[in-house]
């Protein structure tokens, strides 16, 4: 068996694509909202039976090897090494040699490199080493989490490195400088520093963040962004909580990098963090693939409570579930929770407020609502938050209930509220596609060939098959294998068969049978109809050039048609 073969028959297309979003089972086949395109109702169909998963919102998916090339945005030798590794199927030795790798696999690799040196580093110093004790950092974490240390000097890191890479891609990976514009020597750029590798979501070492050992400025230093590094594309720690947000069905979104490790040691492993950068779309999309709820648990001073507001409207306008984790008066952050007590925690992630609930109880803790003012303020503040939800059942619910918290009529409200949307018009978030192709509106044809590849043991039962005339590629290939089970039938066949098993996925054979026979039917039907209408014109037209005889035999097998 080949490498690609052996990968196919170890993993199954379920495993893979629930890396990616969260499947729910439906008849024989799984579902999900699509992870190529943002929607609400799910689309997404996989087949375990045939191994092929299938957006009919938007005509995009495949085999296991397609969905990785899709949604890792890779090639196919690049897919067949991550499913390899996956699959624990070892590629021969010269697999990819000879190719000119790619200029980010390069700049992953000086980073890789640089890790292991600052991890190497930090084992030799101790001050580093007291420093990350006394911030309850174990030598357990600091190994999972490659915590490593950047010396004291401008040039300890970048000889190194030297050594293996080229200058320009040493600078190009952001951990080094040019010392003058022009010169040729390296400087570098972390210097007596914590560091913390920032992971890709498929767990590459893509940038460092680097905390200070005192109270100097700054407190952490990034990485620049790079042709690998998106600050607001990556979230800390998301390769590793991945599986725990899957199963959990939920996230936990905090700011920083020693919130995201402190609660790992505690056993939260479904935490990530925004890494201090501003949630964004694309931070909020890549959880929704996976997630049914978010929880946002970000500092609790002022700037907490602003990130937190936006990061409410960015999930109300993706339509995300999303509630607020409050910390106790006088907690700081999540990582000064823990260190308490990991209860402390708990308890706010347990009793996570909604979006109302926590507009009341911090954004508006102050306010005095018997002042009409400061009424109209808060309502006003709220309207705009609503203006953002997606959901038309949601806003109306989410009106309703401020009407009932601050007394305030339901119509009111509404003439407010449409006052405001005039002005404040929604987040502009992608709109949502309309399925292209919708299983009620796929041809018989089509439907029928789908059938016959889904279900080919009932099919081949049904002799009625052979004597449709239907014109269509698909077709001539289920003919030529007498309607039997056939291997390949392509991307086409495939999309029929994944969307047929879907559309009659809670059928029994039973059924299924007799579906396929109520469409072999219509569309005899339909065929008749059609042959009637041509003997017709044809009828027509022997008698205007006066070919009776001609006439008389179509007129012969017009009234056969008619008696069927
Ligand atoms: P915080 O200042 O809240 O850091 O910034 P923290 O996690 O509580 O850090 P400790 O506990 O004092 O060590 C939250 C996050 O914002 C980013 C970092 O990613 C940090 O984890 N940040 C913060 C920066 O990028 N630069 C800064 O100067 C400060
Ligand atoms: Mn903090």
């Amino acid at each position: 068996m080949d490498s690609v073969a052996e990968v196919k028959s170890r993993l199954s297309i379920v495993d893979v694509v629930s890396q990616y979003c969260q499947l729910k089972k439906a008849g024989r086949n799984f579902k999900a909202c699509c992870p190529f395109h943002s929607e609400k109702t799910p689309s997404f169909i996989v087949s375990p039976e045939r191994q092929f998963a299938w957006c009919y919102g938007c005509q995009n998916g495949g085999d296991i090897f397609k969905i990785v090339q899709l949604l890792e945005g890779v090639d196919f030798k690049e897919s067949l090494k991550i499913l390899a590794e996956k699959a624990g199927v070892e590629l021969p030795q010269n697999f990819g040699g000879g190719i000119k790798k790619e200029k980010k696999e390069k700049l992953i690799e000086v980073n890789e490199a640089a890790t292991k040196f600052f991890e190497a580093e930090l084992k030799k110093n101790s001050e580093a080493k007291k420093y990350l004790e006394s911030r309850g950092v174990k030598s357990a974490a600091i190994e999972k989490w490659r915590i490593g240390f950047a010396s004291d000097s401008f040039d300890s890191l970048h000889p190194e490195l030297e050594e293996k890479f080229p200058k320009k891609e040493i600078v190009e990976a952001g951990v080094a400088g040019l010392k003058e514009f022009g010169s040729e020597q390296l400087f570098d750029k972390f210097r007596n520093r914590i560091i913390f590798p920032i992971e890709d979501h498929r767990g590459r070492v893509v940038a460092f963040t680097g905390r200070v050992l005192d109270s100097s400025e700054p407190k952490y230093l990034n990485s620049a962004e790079s042709p690998i590094f998106t600050k607001g594309a990556i979230l800390f720690g998301f390769s590793r909580a991945r599986e725990a947000m899957r199963e959990s069905k939920f996230a936990v979104l905090v700011e920083g990098q020693l919130d995201v490790i402190s609660a790992d040691q505690a056993r939260f492993e479904n935490v990530v963090a925004s890494s201090g950068t501003a949630l964004t779309e694309m931070h909020l999309k890549a959880l929704k693939n996976l997630v049914e709820r978010v929880v946002f648990c970000f500092d609790s001073d002022s700037a907490g409570v602003d990130s937190t507001r936006r990061a409410l409207e960015i999930a109300a306008a993706l339509d995300l579930d999303a509630r607020v984790a409050i910390l106790p008066e006088g907690v700081k952050d999540p990582d000064e929770a823990i260190q308490k007590d990991p209860q402390i925690f708990e308890a706010a992630i347990a009793d996570a407020v909604s979006p109302l609930e926590f507009f009341f109880q911090r954004v508006f803790a102050k306010s005095d609502f018997s002042e009409v003012a400061a009424k109209k303020k808060a309502v006003r503040d709220l309207l705009v938050f609503a203006a953002q939800i997606s959901s038309a059942v949601e806003r109306e619910d989410f009106l309703k209930k401020i009407g009932l918290k601050l007394g305030v009529s339901e119509a009111a409200l509404s003439e407010e509220f449409q006052n405001l949307s005039a002005v404040s018009a929604p987040r502009k978030i992608q709109e949502e596609k309309e399925p292209e192709i919708h299983p009620e509106k796929i041809a018989a044809t089509d439907l029928l060939a789908g059938l016959i590849l889904a279900f080919p043991q009932i099919a081949g039962e049904i002799s009625e098959l052979k004597n449709l005339k239907i014109e269509s590629e698909i077709w001539q290939k289920l003919k030529a294998a007498d309607f039997h089970e056939i291997s390949d039938v392509g991307e086409a066949g495939e999309k029929l068969a994944v969307l047929a098993s879907d559309k009659y996925s809670d059928f029994g054979d039973a059924k299924i049978k007799t579906e396929i026979l109520k469409l072999i039917g219509n569309l005899e039907k339909k065929s008749l109809v059609e042959r009637k209408h041509e003997l017709k014109l044809a009828m027509q037209k022997a008698e205007e050039t006066g070919d009776e005889k001609k006439a008389a035999e179509l007129f012969e097998e017009y009234q056969k048609l008619l008696a069927k």
